[in-house]
């Protein structure tokens, strides 16, 4: 038996294509689940490039699905379950994977739903507590149209902040003020007051600005760069009372903060939004969509064992 999965393929466009594994084997840690949906990231595109996923292993982070084996060690959810994954190889007909990288699904929630979560939905969750967001704090999102910033938006709201929404034009703002956002800008030009916290994704010169937006004990957590711009600063930004640019990377074995994301969900105070979906057979429009900033939100696969 074997699997079918989205693995990298350098003569690929994108450098990812379907082939065919080896069927996975749950070690005494991991479930066996069969994947029924998936969402797609830009870490996915750019680990298909630079190495970190070798040719002929399988891409992707972000599923969801059914658990056809529970792990052995008796740790993780039983057969059967649903659940959200957060881990390497997720584009794959079936995963066998940790327990400590999987949730269960809770009923109301749906799969495509889950399945959008995890990488935006960790960084945006992740960023925001490690920058102590909270009531009347002034939190500045970019690149608030996108996967991250949209979960960002609705979470820093939620806690009570001033959320200052930045995105590329007007169009790609909608949805944003409803989403919790009370200030909705085009660019970042237009802000005069200083934030305390920035949810920094688009990097290159909105990276430099936002810096210098920050308000003294102000931290900007720099999550994203898909600017691809460097980032130039003026001499002596950097010089003055004391701010904080923190580096941010969504480390793995995130069981807790997914069930912690499915469970905001469930009550309604966190809604994913899929602005893209299709089956993963249209991999290639997906991954151009992306890239073309024309997706608001999440771009969600149906696998062939969605029913
Ligand atoms: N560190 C981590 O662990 C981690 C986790 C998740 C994501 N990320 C990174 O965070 C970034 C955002 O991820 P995402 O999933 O939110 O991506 P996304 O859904 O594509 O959203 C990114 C947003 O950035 C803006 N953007 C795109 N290209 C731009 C450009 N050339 N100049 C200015 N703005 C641009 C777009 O907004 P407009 O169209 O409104 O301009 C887009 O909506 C990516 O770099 C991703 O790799 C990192």
């Amino acid at each position: 038996m074997s699997t079918r999965a989205l693995i990298v393929d350098p003569s690929a466009p994108e450098h990812i294509g379907f082939g065919t594994l080896p069927e996975p084997v749950a070690g005494p840690g991991q479930v066996l689940i069969e994947v029924s949906h998936a969402s797609l990231n830009y870490a996915d595109l750019n680990n298909a490039r630079n190495g970190r996923i070798p040719a002929g292993a399988p891409v992707g982070l972000d599923a969801a699905g059914i658990v056809l084996q529970a792990a052995a060690d008796g740790s993780g959810p039983a057969a059967g379950s649903r659940v959200v994954l957060f881990a390497d190889g997720a584009f794959a007909e079936r995963v066998a994977v940790d327990t400590s990288a999987v949730a269960e699904v809770p009923d109301g929630v749906d799969p495509a739903q889950a399945a959008a979560l995890p990488t935006a939905g960790l960084a945006a969750l992740r960023s925001l507590r490690a920058a102590h967001t909270g009531p009347g704090k002034r939190v500045l999102v970019t690149g608030a149209s996108g996967g991250v910033g949209r979960y960002a938006v609705r979470l820093a709201s939620r806690a009570g902040a001033h959320v200052i929404a930045s995105v590329g034009s007007l169009a790609r703002g909608d949805g944003l003020a409803e989403a919790g956002a009370d200030e909705v800008v085009v660019g970042l030009d237009d802000i005069r007051e200083p934030v305390d916290i920035v949810v920094e994704t688009v990097g290159g010169p909105h990276l430099v600005t936002a810096w210098r937006l920050l308000a003294p004990g102000g931290n900007l957590q720099s999550v994203g760069w898909t600017s691809g711009a460097s980032a130039v600063f003026p001499p002596y930004a950097t010089v003055g009372p004391p701010k904080t640019l923190t580096s941010y990377v969504n480390e793995f074995a995130a069981a807790d903060d997914l069930a912690e994301l499915v469970r905001l969900v469930a009550d309604g105070g966190l809604v994913p939004e899929i602005g893209w979906r299709g089956s993963w057979e249209r991999f290639a429009e997906a991954a151009d969509a992306l890239r073309s900033r024309r997706v608001a939100g999440k771009a969600v696969f149906d696998l062939p064992s969605h029913r």
